[in-house]
């Protein structure tokens, strides 16, 4: 499909992902171009950029163009002298195998995301991302009515498997260094869209108002929608590569299979709002500072 502007959208998916053809990100963009590709992202939920070559200001440019970026992240350090840029280097021990949606665990998570593939391993080291909307869609009526009534307390501070390298438990203490805990709907409905997506992933611990074997039993059966092989798009990272993607309505993960290979991408992120559920009612903190796109990360 050809837009106005003069971009091509490829479909990847059937229900999420599409490469965007013919555009350059480090050009000075068209404010109706880039209002084509934030339209592509509410449909498409995850744009895949292929062979750009941004360095780090580029990357933050275009990120910038849909809305004040968040700081790297509120526990994890920043690339030396980029506060906006989070390292996702395979070498330090971050790898996201988990699903997840990004930094849930802090009230006002953010928006979008874009990831840079700087060095990529030859093979593995995809990035699958998941449609948390058809997955409440395939919900079973009587699950999604439950579903909707429920929250869901987030933290960065759960039981993770143990870590596979010093590197690895190093990165996890620094995870964990400030605790958060903040109250989500199950049902989060985009703030554009009005679209309603389950809004769980690997922080949501435990249910509001359940104990922790209900609150595990019925995440599981939730979060088995989300990761439905129909429900996911798999990208396989060529360098310069760009990946924006739907952070209100998606989750990923990335597979821990490629060794001792190298990895990095830069992770930038657009701030969000406080996450809304079918009754109106904004999510809340529970413990922790609120962290609003977010006070500088710890040293
Ligand atoms: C992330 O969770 O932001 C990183 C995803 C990836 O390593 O592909």
């Amino acid at each position: 499909m050809s837009t106005s502007t003069g971009f091509d959208i490829r479909r990847i998916g059937g229900r999420i992902g599409a490469e965007i053809l013919g555009v350059d990100l480090s050009a000075d963009l068209d404010p109706v171009l880039v209002t084509e590709i934030n339209a592509a992202l509410l449909q498409h939920k995850a744009l895949v950029f292929r062979g750009q070559s941004l360095d780090d200001a580029a990357q933050l440019r275009f990120a910038a163009l849909f809305g004040e970026l968040t700081t790297a992240h509120p526990t994890v350090p920043s690339v030396d002298g980029q506060p906006n840029i989070l390292p996702v280097d395979g070498d330090e021990g971050i790898r996201a195998n988990h699903w997840h949606t990004d930094v849930t665990f802090v009230r006002t998570p953010p928006k979008v995301s874009t990831l840079r593939g700087i060095v990529v391993p030859p093979y593995g080291g995809n990035t699958l991302i998941a449609n948390s909307a058809a997955a409440y869609r395939d919900l079973p009526e009587p699950l999604r009515e439950l579903a909707d009534k429920l929250w869901a307390v987030h933290t960065n501070d759960y039981d993770y498997a143990a870590p596979k390298s010093e590197r690895a438990a190093e990165h996890r203490k620094q995870f964990v260094s400030r605790k958060y805990r903040t109250a989500h709907p199950v049902v989060r409905v985009h703030p554009e869209t009005g679209e309603r997506g389950l809004f769980i992933g690997g922080f949501a611990q435990t249910i509001v108002g359940l104990g922790p074997s209900e609150s595990r039993d019925l995440l599981r059966i939730f979060q088995s929608y989300v990761t439905r092989p129909e429900n996911i798009v798999r990208v396989a990272w060529t360098p310069g590569d760009l990946v924006l993607f739907d952070n209100r309505i998606t989750q990923h993960y990335a597979p821990d299979d490629y060794g001792d290979l190298p990895r990095l991408l830069h992770r930038v992120t657009v701030a969000g709002d406080a996450p809304v559920g079918v009754d109106g009612t904004q999510s809340r903190v529970i413990d922790g500072d609120e962290a609003s796109h977010y006070t500088p990360a710890a040293a």
